[in-house]
């Protein structure tokens, strides 16, 4: 009984700490991430979405696509083998103003995130 309490309480102290990096503020249109644990090279990569992935939606619909695992408008999946192809997607919308460069850092930090997500 106390060695299933006390791996309860082990399994608990990992799963929050799994997530501890991955911190979202706000809520609605205002829901983001709170880069402040993002390695170096994450950050850089999130400095470029929030600016650039907020042009037609906001970054709800990315936060939410990640947590969840399933992308919100089309109900399809988000995972690693995805986030590509979403985000080939959104380059090709008209005036979507990203350079190949900037999606290939968002979906490098979308990977990242489900990593995180995900451990
Ligand atoms: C030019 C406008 C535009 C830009 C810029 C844009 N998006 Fe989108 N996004 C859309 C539209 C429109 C949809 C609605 C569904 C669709 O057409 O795929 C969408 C949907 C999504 C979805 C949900 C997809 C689904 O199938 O449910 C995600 C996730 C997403 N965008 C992430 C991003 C990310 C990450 C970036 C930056 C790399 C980005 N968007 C930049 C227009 C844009």
């Amino acid at each position: 009984m106390v060695k299933t309490l006390f791996f309860l309480l082990l399994f608990c102290m990992v799963a929050t700490s799994a997530h501890a990096g991955l911190k979202v503020v706000g809520k609605g249109d205002n829901m983001r991430y709170d880069p402040s644990s993002f390695p170096p090279v994450m950050k850089a990569n999130y400095d470029i979405m929030k600016v650039k992935c907020i042009k037609c939606h906001t970054l709800e619909r990315t936060v939410v696509a990640i947590q969840t695992g399933v992308a919100p408008i089309s109900g399809q999946p988000f995972d690693r083998n995805a986030t590509k192809a979403y985000g080939v997607k959104m380059l090709r919308k008209p005036d979507a103003n990203m350079s190949k460069k900037e999606v290939k850092a968002t979906v490098e930090l979308m990977n990242w995130l489900l990593d995180q997500v995900n451990q």
